[in-house]
């Protein structure tokens, strides 16, 4: 799918937030400056989120709570070297939904299901593509397809 302004990113990340449960897990692929915060800033959003959302990048984890269910906000590029030492699952299997940014370096530290997500540079916007191996995931896919399907 092809985002072509950072408005276009921000609207599928609030229409995610809305759809994302309890217990969800997003991991976030794709190179610097690609956009990953501020796709995660559109769930935080769509999940009704009124704090600011700040960049992870320097605490690993945020957390916020004025939403419908806890937000939970990382990003692991400096830290995936000793993620064990992280209590990762007590975020995965909890009450809210964790994004987390550059996530694919968690490797056999991720949770058993989740919706990956990967963005890349495309002309002047982003390619963005949706992947998972649970038919939770799937049928948020399969709609968001739909929803999106005129843009
Ligand atoms: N669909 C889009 N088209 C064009 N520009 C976009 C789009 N979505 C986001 N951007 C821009 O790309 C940049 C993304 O920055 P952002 O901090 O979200 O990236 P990131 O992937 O989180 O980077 P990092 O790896 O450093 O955490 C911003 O400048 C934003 O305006
Ligand atoms: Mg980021």
């Amino acid at each position: 799918m092809y985002l072509s302004s950072e408005g276009q990113t921000n609207q599928l990340g609030q229409w995610l937030g809305k759809q994302l449960f309890a217990g969800s897990t997003v991991i976030l692929t794709g190179n610097l400056g690609t956009g990953k915060t501020s796709l995660s800033k559109g769930i935080a959003k769509g999940l009704g989120v009124t704090e600011m959302v700040k960049s992870p990048t320097y605490t690993i984890v945020r957390e916020y709570h004025s939403g419908r269910i806890p937000f939970y906000h990382m990003d692991v590029y400096r830290t995936a070297n000793h993620v064990q030492d992280l209590e990762l699952d007590d975020y995965f299997y909890g009450d809210g939904v964790t994004v987390v940014e550059w996530g694919e370096l968690l490797g056999k530290y991720l949770p058993e299901a989740f919706l990956q997500i990967t963005i890349s540079q495309a002309r002047e916007g982003r390619e963005i593509s949706f992947e998972t191996t649970d038919e939770k995931y799937q049928a948020i896919i399969d709609e968001l397809k739909e929803a999106f399907s005129n843009e």
